[in-house]
């Protein structure tokens, strides 16, 4: 039975994310230069096949403490920037005709993915996971989070003297002067090509509120046998009863009491069908625009993504509405995290008499943008459908009214997508997640979703930031015990011989010989969305990079970019404003784990936040400064 995964990032009740505006006017071009951000994921959590699971991610998951959280936040940050010189507002943007298509100078460090936007996050895991006794270190940063202080990575080190118990301090280690790009694989490490396993596939369900993206999610895991009858019949009672009877599918994965009785999702759920070529990871995003930072932090995990549009009269105009409507705000985003593959799922077709007109209506009008998003019209397949009537899912439309349609179903369409790419011969990198410990028997685990290499029990793993050597005593993938997690994997990773208190969300399990940094002060290459405030030299931003967060100042604008050549526009300008790219520098409150994004994207993609809104995206282009 599916149970709901939740990646809750900071849910802000006063946030009324104006993304609205968002219009980025990319450049409609086949090589779009877009500022693509491939999302080096929140791990979408080791849970069992046949559960999803909500993920926590920067609180655990109430919305009673988010919300108190919100208001928190909010008066913290208005406080902050009562101290802030205030620049020309966004409406004053000059002469920037500013395509936010990406400068080609971006470009220069990324290839076809690109900056990635990571969140920290812990994670509620499958109990099959867990040790009988364990503690699960959640991490309770809350106090931070709520304050906005330093995050839980840093909070965790206060009684660490870095390195201390390893030896293994950054000075010491020789192995920050390897290169990468100089690795050799061992042979265990790369797959088999006899391997028979399916290539896992994490599919982002994106789209405006209510047009049935829970609905639609949870018909599919129905009809491939992930829900059974029995529980169907539950949900459909249980909704009846509440009045909600439309709801039933959706409850599948709308699993919080909160979700039901709103009828809305709040975080994003993960559950898991196969299909003949994938072994598919479903992240059901929230579609309220409060929620934007939840769909993010899933969104950023996906290599491929179902857009779902409400073909109802009023509903899909409401999507694509410039102010209110999140079926262009998301499209917008999941394109910058570099997701190309995109099949656009026309729900509720029974809503319009499975109408060819409106369908090709929706066509022409969401096409068009979606171009201008950088989207090739030959990565994007368009599926009428009905969810509720079950129509064109997983076989031909038994509707005569769809038997103009004669294109692939929905589980077809997921089928022809690419496989994602795994970096499987690269030394290993895993942000940690989450950590689960179990005091009693001595025992650490940590969580996470393996971004490169490979690693198998007793394998050695440097842990960073403790800089600790620690031992792979035994792994865990869908709630099962595995011999080797490679690229790709989601996993648990149980280790020995290191104190549980060097192990820690936000920070990362790599290959003893090619540690990762440890810095505070950043170069970036930022790129302001539409609708934010200015960014100005001394800003207080939250910074967020793979699963840790924190506090951090802008201590340098060097230059502006020019938006079509990537070139320096200007140097030393006093002000960031919307849609404008600029080089940074920023000091964080304390050291995060990084990489240049040149080197290893998942650990070199940013992005910066304030007053509960993201307001630019960005990858680190040079460690200024070591810790
Ligand atoms: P959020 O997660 O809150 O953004 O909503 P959602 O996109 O997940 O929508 P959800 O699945 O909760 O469905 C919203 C409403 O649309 C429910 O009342 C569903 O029954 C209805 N709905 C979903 N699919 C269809 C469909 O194919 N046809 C019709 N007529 N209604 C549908
Ligand atoms: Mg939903």
């Amino acid at each position: 039975m599916p149970r709901k995964v939740n990646y809750g990032l900071d849910y802000d009740d006063d946030y009324d994310d104006n993304y609205d505006e968002y219009d980025y006017r990319y450049e409609v071009d086949e090589n779009a230069n877009i500022f693509d951000l491939k999302s080096s994921r929140v791990s979408s959590t080791v849970v069992g096949r046949d559960e999803a699971v909500k993920v926590s991610s920067m609180r655990s998951d109430s919305s009673n403490l988010s919300t108190e959280k919100g208001k928190h936040n909010r008066l913290d940050e208005i406080n902050i920037l009562k101290n802030i010189e205030v620049g020309p507002p966004a409406g004053s943007r000059t002469s920037d005709n500013c395509s936010a298509s990406v400068p080609e100078g971006w470009l220069d460090h990324v290839d076809e993915s690109s900056v990635a936007v990571n969140l920290q996050s812990s994670v509620k895991r499958s109990l099959s996971l867990m040790p009988k006794e364990r503690n699960v270190m959640v991490d309770d940063s809350s106090s931070s989070r709520n304050g906005g202080e330093a995050n839980s990575l840093t909070s965790n080190l206060e009684n660490i003297s870095f390195a201390a118990k390893s030896g293994h301090s950054n000075d010491a280690n020789p192995g920050r002067a390897n290169s990468r790009a100089q690795y050799k694989p061992e042979k265990w490490m790369l797959p088999e090509k006899a391997e028979h396993s399916l290539t896992q596939l994490n599919l982002a369900i994106v789209g405006h509120v209510d047009s049935g993206k829970s609905t639609l999610s949870g018909r599919l895991l129905h009809l491939l046998g992930r829900i059974s009858q029995k529980e169907m019949h539950k949900y459909e009672k249980e909704a009846k009863l509440q009045g909600k009877g439309s709801f039933a599918y959706a409850w599948a994965l709308d699993e919080s009491a909160e979700e039901r009785e709103r009828g809305i999702t709040m975080t994003v759920a993960v559950a898991y069908f196969d299909s003949k070529r994938y072994h598919v990871v479903v992240l059901d995003s929230p579609g309220h625009k409060d929620f934007v930072p939840n769909m993010i932090t899933g969104a950023t995990q996906a290599d491929a993504s179902i857009l779902v549009i409400d073909a109802s009269i009023g509903s899909f105009e409401a999507g694509m509405d410039g102010t209110k409507g999140q079926t262009r705000e998301h499209a917008q985003l999941i394109r910058s995290f570099g997701v190309d593959q995109l099949i656009v799922a026309v729900n509720k077709m029974d809503a319009v008499d499975y109408s060819k007109e409106r369908f090709d209506l929706i066509i022409s009008q969401l096409g068009t943008f979606l171009r201008s998003c950088g989207f090739k019209d030959s990565s994007v397949s368009w599926i009428p459908l009905s969810a509720v009537e079950n129509q064109n899912l997983v076989s031909a439309p038994s509707n005569f009214r769809l038997s103009w349609y004669h294109g692939p179903n929905l589980l077809d369409a997921i089928d022809s997508f690419q496989p994602p790419t795994r970096e499987f011969s690269k030394p290993l990198i895993m942000p940690i997640c989450d950590v689960i410990k179990s005091p009693s028997q001595g025992q650490v685990s940590a969580c996470g979703k393996l971004e490169a290499g490979a690693v198998r029990s007793g394998s050695k793993v440097l842990v960073m930031p403790s800089a600790t050597i620690a031992t792979v005593r035994s792994l865990e993938r869908d709630s099962q015990a595995c011999p080797i997690g490679r690229a790709g994997d989601n996993i648990a990773v149980s280790l020995n011989g290191i104190d549980g208190n060097h192990v820690m969300a936000g920070g990362v399990l790599c290959h003893p010989d090619f540690p990762i940094a440890f810095a505070k002060h950043l170069e970036l290459k930022v790129l302001v969305l539409d609708g934010a405030t200015p960014i100005l030299i001394g800003s207080q931003l939250e910074f967020h990079i793979h699963h840790a967060k924190e506090a951090a100042r802008v201590a340098r604008i060097s230059s502006l970019l020019d938006s079509k050549t990537g070139k320096v526009a200007k140097k030393a300008p006093r002000c960031i404003l919307a849609k404008q790219s600029a080089v940074v520098e920023v000091i964080l409150q304390e050291a995060i784990c990084v990489e240049e994004f040149s080197k290893c994207k998942v650990l070199g993609r940013v992005f910066l936040r304030t007053l509960g809104r993201t307001v630019a995206v960005g990858i680190v282009t040079r460690i200024v400064e070591e810790q």
